[in-house]
């Protein structure tokens, strides 16, 4: 077990924790007696810009025709077909649930039943809110901290749990794992929960999702989230896709309606249309791919910080001292990164940032910079 480090977390550890985690824009815009729209915050990795507006007006036609009066349908049946047939994935196979997050507490109560579950860390901390929730074991594998600049990796970890908890690109190092070398050690895992929450951003991504694996390995659960790639964190809009039997099991056990009805109709919205879809995600992937060398430019010419390499739309820095002095600065003329003592195997010389426009990266940079000096 020497690879491994076997965390104990008591209650307190989760309730910092918890009370870290990144994306606390409306509770920092009262702090700092701004509005939301005033502040870059690069602390939540999704895209910055508007949510699309065939997805607008399909909701302001929600609302105009009064449709959210009624109970959703029980069962999901329009938005698992859609979502299906996006993916060439048995309607069956697919549930949808209320963000990424609800469906990574399921698939804690799967794990919880199976055995202990390995945590590649520093990795995203869900993953222990939800183990916590089934009151599951776990452990936390060191991930290398260091890796190359070309993507997609090898995954680093060799199997020795019963489940395995990979993160798709990985949260928060932005690595992009190898489908092929997850297949390989796939059959000596009683189960692996594979979490894409950020592969449709990537560039290059979708060829490594194991989505179309769940036909063959009925150990494996791929999650989804449409929350990044098209910023709609308040519509909480994920799913899930595994085995049928599994997933029914947790349909009937859950809340009856997890899903409301502006939720249901942005998922139709959003994947009903192949050629807008590939249109949006064209415009994302090209975005980061400029951004990211103009960003990572911008910040290596700092003195004392390393900025380390990522396949997606966030990377980490890393400091020769603490960052905090810098993080309390750049909160102060509203701009949030993502302090990273909260994760395992890290500590305060590191944070993750994640990428703006042109205009707010300038912005962004220009401030990191300044911190730097004072
Ligand atoms: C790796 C990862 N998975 C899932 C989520 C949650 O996604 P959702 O908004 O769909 O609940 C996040 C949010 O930060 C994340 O970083």
């Amino acid at each position: 077990m020497d690879e491994f480090n076997n965390k104990n977390v008591n209650d307190k550890e989760i309730k910092d924790i918890d009370f870290n985690h990144g994306g606390n824009i409306l509770n920092k815009a009262k702090k700092l007696n701004l509005l939301p729209s005033q502040i870059i915050d690069s602390s939540a990795s999704l895209v910055p810009f508007e949510p699309p507006k065939p997805l607008v007006d399909a909701l302001k036609l929600e609302i105009k025709s009064l449709e959210f009066r009624y109970y959703p349908e029980r069962d999901l049946h329009d938005l698992r077909e859609i979502i299906g047939k996006f993916h060439q994935i048995n309607p069956n196979n697919v549930l949808p649930g209320n963000g990424a997050s609800e469906l990574i507490t399921w698939a804690g109560y799967e794990a919880s039943k199976v055995g202990t579950s390995c945590i590649p860390s520093p990795g995203f901390i869900d993953y222990e809110r939800s183990l916590n929730c089934w009151n599951a074991s776990f452990i936390n594998s060191e991930l290398p901290k260091n890796w190359s600049n070309s993507f997609p990796q090898s995954f680093p970890l060799k199997p020795i749990c019963d489940v395995l908890w990979i993160t798709n690109p990985h949260n928060p190092t932005g690595q992009l794992w190898d489908k092929h070398s997850i297949e390989a050690i796939l059959k000596k895992y009683k189960l692996v929960i594979c979490d894409e929450a950020f592969l449709a951003i990537t560039p290059n991504g979708e060829k490594e999702s194991l989505i179309q694996l769940t036909k063959i390995y009925d150990n494996l659960l791929v999650i989804r989230s449409l929350t990044k790639l098209f910023n709609i964190a308040g519509l909480r809009l994920g799913y899930i896709i595994g085995s049928s039997e599994k997933l029914k099991q947790w349909n009937i056990k859950r809340d009856p309606w997890p899903l409301n009805s502006f939720a249901i109709k942005a998922g139709i919205e959003l994947l009903n249309n192949r050629i807008f879809y590939k249109e949006w995600t064209k415009k994302i992937h090209d975005w980061i791919n400029v951004e990211k060398n103009w960003v990572s430019n911008e910040l290596s010419k700092i003195k004392n910080i390393k900025v380390h390499y990522s396949s997606t739309n966030f990377f980490l820095i890393e400091s020769k001292f603490s960052l905090s002095s810098n993080i309390d600065y750049l909160e102060n003329k509203g701009i949030l990164i993502r302090e990273c003592s909260s994760f395992r195997f890290l500590n305060e010389k590191w944070a993750r940032i994640s990428l703006q426009t042109r205009k707010n990266n300038k912005i962004l940079c220009r401030e990191i910079q300044k911190s730097f000096k004072k």
